[in-house]
């Protein structure tokens, strides 16, 4: 089929770059022309596992391309994906601008039926509007459809988790496009649920709210251990084994972040309140999980006193492994909040950092692990990336003026921290610093 991808981000290029794997002919467009220019010379603008591979692949065998002319792929497409972003309004509400501009200038581009996939995460009731603005904007008579497909790829693993989906979502109310749909999503041979745009846009939300409540539930177990005994990773291998809950998302740390869960619990809530519905599982896990964030700040100040002139060093500044993505990025909050009490604070990320310099100020980006430890009272790991379980914690413990480590995603075994002299902090387990401390 001939796709046309509005939003070349990472869901969009991820989006466009599979398809064209499954031999479609694709147009990724975005409006973002050095993103475009950087596309077209064969660089990947964005860190995922795979996905160079996956471009490259695609548009050595002509099946992928990229511009900033939406005409030019409204023209040569039958199916027009909408991959734009929709960040939160300061309210929490969704900011549905980039939607509207890209149904716009959709309408205003086509000529003969198309079907219009929104990919983005909306609120319910977004195909409707999408409809609406599409109709006003057409030049001429021209028939088309909008229905509502929702992503859940995770960053990190977007290409792996694109090809083996669990299932995809449509929301359709014409069965033309519905049937086109699952013809497309056909080759990954999993379900493909048909049901109504409303539904449809509500699973997203619905599934996001939910892991972010698992994540956060989980998190609450490891702060009560912390007080009480027992170690969350065992309680949580425990629950996981019960097939009604499951193992996953079930690790406790220093809380959810990314450009999804904050956003879209966020949205979710705004949401119910314009409904008149004050959605309060959601309330708590928002306020919990800010306070989450914050623990391992909670823990230096208990390890060094006064963490004023000292210096910081953290390990991981992504919200996640496996992406250089910093938007709400739990380390922002906390690498604010240690320079707030003083801290002189050195970082290194395998893939994050040039994301991360754009939103720290007075952080010294480091080469490596141990320049950013080096000299360190205390270190903060914060993004579990492969690279860190494998460091050499003898040369660490040298390079650091004090072995204090705040283990802040529970990478580590903690007799083993112990017994190399390290006081050692994580979320929730035995034998550790933390334990009964909060
Ligand atoms: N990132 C994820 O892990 C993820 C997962 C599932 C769903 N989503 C949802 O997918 C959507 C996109 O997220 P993202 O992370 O890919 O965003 P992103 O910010 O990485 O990419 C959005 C892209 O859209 C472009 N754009 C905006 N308006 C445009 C227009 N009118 N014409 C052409 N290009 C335009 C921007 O320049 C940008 O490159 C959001 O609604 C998000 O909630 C994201």
């Amino acid at each position: 089929m001939n796709i046309c991808v509005v939003g070349t981000g990472y869901v969009g290029l991820v989006t466009g770059a599979c398809l064209a794997d499954l031999g479609n002919r694709v147009i990724c467009v975005d409006r973002d022309a050095v993103k475009v220019g950087k596309l077209r010379n064969g660089v990947v603008p964005i860190y995922e596992p795979g996905l160079e591979d996956v471009v490259n692949r695609n548009v050595a065998a002509g099946r992928l391309e990229f511009t900033t002319c939406l005409r030019y792929g409204a023209d040569n497409s039958d199916i027009i994906f909408i991959a734009v972003g929709t960040p939160s309004l300061p309210d929490g509400d969704v900011d549905l601008s980039w939607v509207k501009a890209a149904a716009e200038e959709i309408g205003h581009c086509i000529t003969g039926y198309r079907i219009i996939v929104n990919k983005s995460t909306v609120p319910v009731g977004t195909q409707k509007m999408v409809t609406e603005i599409i109709r006003e904007s057409l030049s001429g008579d021209c028939d088309f459809d909008v229905v509502s497909n929702p992503e859940f790829l995770r960053e990190g693993s977007a290409v792996y988790d694109t090809m083996h989906a669990d299932r995809v979502v449509v929301g359709a109310d014409s069965k033309r496009a519905a049937e086109v749909m699952a013809e497309l999503y056909k080759p990954l041979g999993c379900p493909v649920m048909i049901t109504d745009p409303e539904s449809a846009e509500m699973i997203k939300y619905a599934s996001n709210a939910f892991l972010a409540t698992k994540i956060t539930f989980i998190n609450e177990i490891a702060n009560l251990c912390e007080r009480l005994g027992g170690d969350v990773a065992e309680v949580a291998r425990g629950m996981g084994l019960d097939s009604r809950i499951s193992g996953k998302c079930l690790r406790a740390g220093i809380g959810f972040g990314g450009s999804c869960f904050p956003k879209d619990t966020r949205g979710m809530v705004m949401m119910g309140k314009k409904a008149g519905y004050s959605f309060e599982i959601l309330n708590s896990v928002i306020k919990v999980n800010d306070r989450q964030k914050l623990k391992p700040v909670e823990k230096l100040k208990d390890a060094l006193e006064d963490p004023d002139g000292s210096t910081v060093g953290i390990l991981g500044l992504a919200f996640k492994p496996g992406t250089d993505d910093m938007r709400e990025a739990p380390s922002i909050d906390i690498i604010k909040a240690v320079q707030g009490l003083g801290g002189r604070v050195k970082a290194y990320d395998p893939a994050a950092m040039p994301n991360a310099e754009k939103v720290l100020e007075d952080v010294r980006f480091c080469s490596n692990p141990y320049e950013a430890l080096e000299g360190a009272d205390a270190a903060l790991l914060l993004t579990e990336w492969e690279e860190f379980r494998r460091l050499d914690l003898n040369k660490v413990k040298g390079l650091m003026r004090r072995p204090v480590f705040i283990d802040g995603r529970n990478v580590f075994d903690a007799g083993r921290m112990t017994g190399l002299g390290f006081r050692y902090y994580c979320v929730g387990r035995r034998d550790c610093g933390c334990c009964r401390h909060y």
